[in-house]
């Protein structure tokens, strides 16, 4: 297998965490006899910076010639005054358009030694186990028109779905269902919203398809409860937009940190791999940056772009094992009373390296 894989560093913790990332891929590919060809390029505030646009044509175009984007996470405070479409944040959401790729697949996963970690009681978090699947190129993000009219004192944008955007999107959900625990939720707000009248009777018609997966609706304000309060019960949970930016941020409650959760986004030309964190520039170039969520995400991009599970199970195996062992970084030590030792990025990073080297040199 030869996977060409270009990494947008990005902003923040965003280069700490994808090399991170990168090294255990490296490690993985040297074990296991794959070529993976990596080649970095500029996006976000650092290519606002040198380049005067966050995303340069040259990054564009190498993401387009690659099997597979990783990207770290893009924005910084100092770009917060900029219009949206002059921000970090747009080179990320043009980045998404132009690989076309519409599911973002995001699993939040209670490991059980970060049970004690989540405000939430251990025996309400323990064994949770979902995947948001959360459109990702269309809804107010992308929806026209979308404007804000300093004269008139008015602004808006626009939350805009076809039939045929939630279809496609709603197939990947029930098709990943049926893999897992053969339940679907869909979200959306249609006691109030026209799109998400259209986007419920979209996803009913797609489940006749798939008769062997049960479909609930939930709106999405008591679904942010219901996955605070029974989080098990969930299994695929498919949404719009930016209610999956939301519910998704919020499910890392149930995982312990944010820095842990890894994304896909699948179905276009090219598939996006991020973690689901930011940049979180309080903390940046400190190396008290999580590189698991980027660890994780680098399995993602071995699954669906390699279609080597196996390797991808290494990895994800040996993050468990490595806080099994009770290794923690700074994000993972809230009712750490017995003192576990608390690692730096590049410390963890190594960790999970010598973890995966023995798995799967064992195998
Ligand atoms: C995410 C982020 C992005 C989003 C931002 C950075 C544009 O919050 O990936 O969840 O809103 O999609
Ligand atoms: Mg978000």
């Amino acid at each position: 297998m030869h996977l060409k894989i270009l990494v947008t560093a990005g902003d923040g913790i965003g280069p700490e965490v994808t090399n991170e990332a990168v090294a255990v891929l490296k490690e993985v590919a040297a074990i296991s006899g794959h070529t993976l060809e990596f080649d970095a390029k500029r996006i976000g505030g650092v290519a606002i910076v040198q380049d005067g646009t966050p995303l340069p044509a040259e990054t564009l175009a190498a993401a387009l010639s690659s099997d597979a984007v990783l990207l770290g996470a893009v924005g910084g405070n100092e770009f917060n005054s900029l219009a949206p479409d002059k921000r970090p944040e747009a080179g990320l959401l043009q980045i998404r358009a132009a690989l076309g790729g519409f599911a973002n697949l995001r699993p939040a996963f209670a490991f059980k030694e970060l049970a004690v970690n989540s405000p939430l009681r251990p025996e309400i978090v323990e064994g949770a186990d979902i995947l948001f699947v959360r459109e990702l190129l269309g809804g107010l993000y992308f929806g026209k028109p979308r404007e804000w009219n300093k004269a008139s004192g008015e602004a808006w944008n626009t939350m805009r779905y076809t039939r045929d955007e939630v279809a496609r999107v709603a197939r990947i959900a029930f098709k990943l269902a049926q893999v897992r625990r053969k339940k679907l939720t869909s979200v959306d707000k249609a006691n109030v919203l026209e799109v998400s009248q259209l986007w419920r009777a979209a996803v009913i018609e797609v489940a006749a398809e798939f008769p062997d997966v049960a479909l609930e609706h939930q709106y999405v304000d008591a679904m942010a409860m219901h996955i605070m309060n029974r989080p098990r019960d969930f299994d695929v949970v498919l949404t719009e937009n930016l209610f999956g930016d939301i519910l998704t941020d919020e499910s890392a409650v149930i995982t312990g940190s944010l820095g842990m959760l890894p994304s896909a986004t699948i179905g276009g030309k090219v598939n996006l791999y991020e973690p689901v964190h930011g940049s979180a520039p309080d903390i940046a170039g400190k190396g008290l940056a999580n590189p698991l969520g980027a660890i994780l995400t680098g399995a993602l991009v071995l699954r669906h772009s390699g279609g080597l599970e196996a390797e991808a199970a290494a990895i994800e195996a040996s993050v468990r094992k490595v806080l099994e062992k009770g290794f923690r970084t700074p994000d993972l030590v809230r009712g750490n009373a017995q003192g576990l030792p608390v690692l730096s990025t590049t410390e963890m990073g190594a960790k999970v390296r010598e973890t995966v080297r023995k798995l799967l040199v064992s195998a």
